[in-house]
């Protein structure tokens, strides 16, 4: 059989997504394609997703700004992704197209295989800045792994209390203001920037100052163009611990691959390479 895959989104020129697919494809010693389907936001949504689906997909990758629009042309959703409410792998078995999300869990892998010992105390306490899409997928990870002090800090309020209604009872999470979670950042064991913010071409901004942060601390960043975005730097001159966030592109891609293919393939091996990758763009 051979694979036919793609990813859906816009702008997706820059994609390493159909790099990270050709390795797997390789390890796997499976014939596929992993093609770019690039819509432009003033084509008709619809018609542009039904034109994919008529072709031969065995499935896609849905990228930004698509992966809620997403959910209205598919079938079924599993539950992860219907909690998330976010879909960014799409199955297409037996004629039905089914969405999930496998975000959250390649950023829980990621961390755990950088800081493996902040996931032996789940009482460890967290700080999610910024509240949107990528936030809710990352608040649902941890929480399903059993951490319970998850406070969030948004310059939006009604946005992190939406994101707070996934925990239960036992969760123990404050919503507050940036400037607040500055001036608290010494208290968190792990604090992770879940913003576009810092993306290139704006590199040199940052959500928060880290002025207030403790050198025990792990500093995470789901920005990963650039590599080392400011916030990571001025973390690690901090003397504090950092976690880049191309280990999260990659571990997610490994997730949607294994869910096309049944095939699980190592990647721990690839992050050096993307890394790489990454630097020369
Ligand atoms: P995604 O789904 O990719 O996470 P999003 O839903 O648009 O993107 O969320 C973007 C996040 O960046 C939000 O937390 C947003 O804050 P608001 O909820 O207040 O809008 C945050 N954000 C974007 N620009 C910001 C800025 N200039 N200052 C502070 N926060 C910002």
């Amino acid at each position: 059989m051979k694979y036919e895959l793609g990813l859906i989104g816009y702008p997706i020129k820059q994609s390493l997504s159909p790099w990270i697919h050709q390795q797997f494809l390789i390890k796997a010693g499976l014939e596929g394609n992993y093609s770019m389907q690039e819509i432009n936001p003033d084509e008709s949504f619809g018609e542009e997703i039904e034109k994919i689906k008529s072709s031969q997909f065995d499935g896609f990758n849905v990228t930004v700004p698509y992966k809620k629009r997403i959910i209205n042309h598919l079938d079924q959703m599993d539950e992860d992704a219907q909690t998330i409410g976010a879909v960014n792998t799409v199955v297409h078995r037996d004629g039905e197209w089914t969405g999930h999300n496998t975000d959250w869990i390649g950023y829980i892998t990621s961390l755990k295989r950088h800081y493996p010992s902040i996931f032996q105390n789940k009482m460890s306490s967290i700080l999610l800045v910024g509240a949107g899409g990528a936030a809710r997928g990352i608040y649902y990870g941890l929480l399903k792994e059993g951490f319970i002090r998850i406070d969030i800090a948004n310059r939006t309020q009604s946005s992190a209390e939406a994101i707070a209604e996934l925990g239960d009872t036992t969760t123990q999470t404050s919503i507050m203001a940036l400037e607040s979670a500055e001036k608290r950042l010494g208290t968190y064991d792990l604090i992770i920037q879940t913003t576009n913010i810092g993306m290139k071409p704006n590199v040199s901004d940052t959500i928060i100052s880290l002025d207030q942060l403790h050198e025990n601390s792990i500093v995470s960043d789901i920005v990963y163009q650039p590599i080392k975005t400011e916030f990571l730097h001025q973390a690690s001159q901090q003397g504090a611990s950092i976690h880049y966030g191309h280990t999260m592109l990659l571990y997610q891609a490994q997730y949607a691959f294994e869910l096309w293919t049944s095939k699980k393939i190592p990647a721990d091996d690839m992050e050096e390479l993307l890394k790489h990758k990454l630097e020369g763009r």
